[in-house]
């Protein structure tokens, strides 16, 4: 199926490794050029060379913080000299602060800082910046990388929880608002899916790991695969019609009919 990728812009942050690095090559694979967001320089060239060398699209690193303002101007100021414009935004987070605790424990007001900063209000800053690059040249989308937990509060996560939620809201007013200019904005909602830790790190104890396997109907952990899989359809032609929604990748985790 032609999901109308071809020679669009898409704009993947926090993509340097993990899930939006996979998200990055996904949509190259489906022909789109892509601006590769996150602060590791070195990691954001070593992808693009590995992306043009396996899709032959424009790949274009543009380093920078979520969290500053300078970044997000300077990115959006590049994507308008670079592209002329963009069609899709995946904003992918960085991780709340590890290790997770019970939300009792979460006591530590400097972590609840770095949360918010990360996830919430990073996201809102690369959103307020890009859409005005959107809608000129056809239909543009946004798509956030939230989380399941926002439906149900898995144990230890309300550090993600609490800002994923603002992120989902958020983005249910930019919906409303954005949709007239034919902007789709979307939330994919995972857990559970197998992702390796970078930071040095764990996020969870071997018991943990095991028990989270059991937390689904499935039975297992999800794949990147799976989620790439998810942003790639939001971000389709094909999903035009698609609006103010959450995709949940969970394995069936959350219990409510919707
Ligand atoms: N695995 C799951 O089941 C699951 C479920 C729900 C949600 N999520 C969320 O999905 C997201 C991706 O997860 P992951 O496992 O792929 O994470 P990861 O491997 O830790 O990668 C995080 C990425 O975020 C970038 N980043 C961090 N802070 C940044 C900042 N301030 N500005 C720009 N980029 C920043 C990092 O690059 P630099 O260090 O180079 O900046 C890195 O590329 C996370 O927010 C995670 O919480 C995961």
């Amino acid at each position: 199926m032609d999901l109308g990728l071809k020679g669009k812009v898409a704009l993947v942050t926090a993509c340097s490794g993990g899930m939006g690095r996979n998200i990055a090559l996904a949509l190259a694979a489906e022909g789109a050029h892509v601006a590769l967001f996150a602060r590791s320089r070195d990691k954001l060239e070593a992808l693009a060379a590995d992306i043009e060398r396996l899709h032959g699209v424009h790949a274009l690193p543009c380093p920078g913080d979520m969290r500053e303002a300078a970044d997000a101007d300077r990115l959006a100021a590049t994507l308008e000299r670079e592209f002329g414009g963009l069609d899709v935004a995946v904003l992918n987070t960085g991780r709340a602060p590890v290790p997770l605790r019970a939300t009792v424990d979460e006591t530590d007001g400097e972590r609840w800082d770095a949360a918010y900063r990360t996830q919430l209000w990073g996201a809102i800053q690369i959103a307020q910046r890009v859409h005005p690059l959107m809608g000129a040249a056809g239909p543009g989308r946004i798509i956030a990388v939230t989380s399941a937990s926002v439906q149900q509060p898995m144990p230890h996560h309300a550090l993600s929880t609490v800002f994923r939620a603002g992120v989902t809201a958020y983005l249910k007013h930019l919906a409303n608002e954005l949709g007239a200019r034919g902007i789709t904005v979307n939330c994919v909602a995972p857990a559970l899916i197998e992702t390796p830790h970078r930071t040095g790190v764990a996020a969870y104890t071997a018991e943990q790991a095991q028990a989270r396997k059991k937390m689904n109907v499935l039975q297992r952990m999800g794949s990147q695969e799976e989620v790439c899989a998810a942003v790639v359809f939001l971000a389709s032609r094909q999903a035009g019609f698609i609006t103010g929604s959450t995709l949940r990748l969970d394995g069936g985790m959350v219990g409510t009919l919707f």
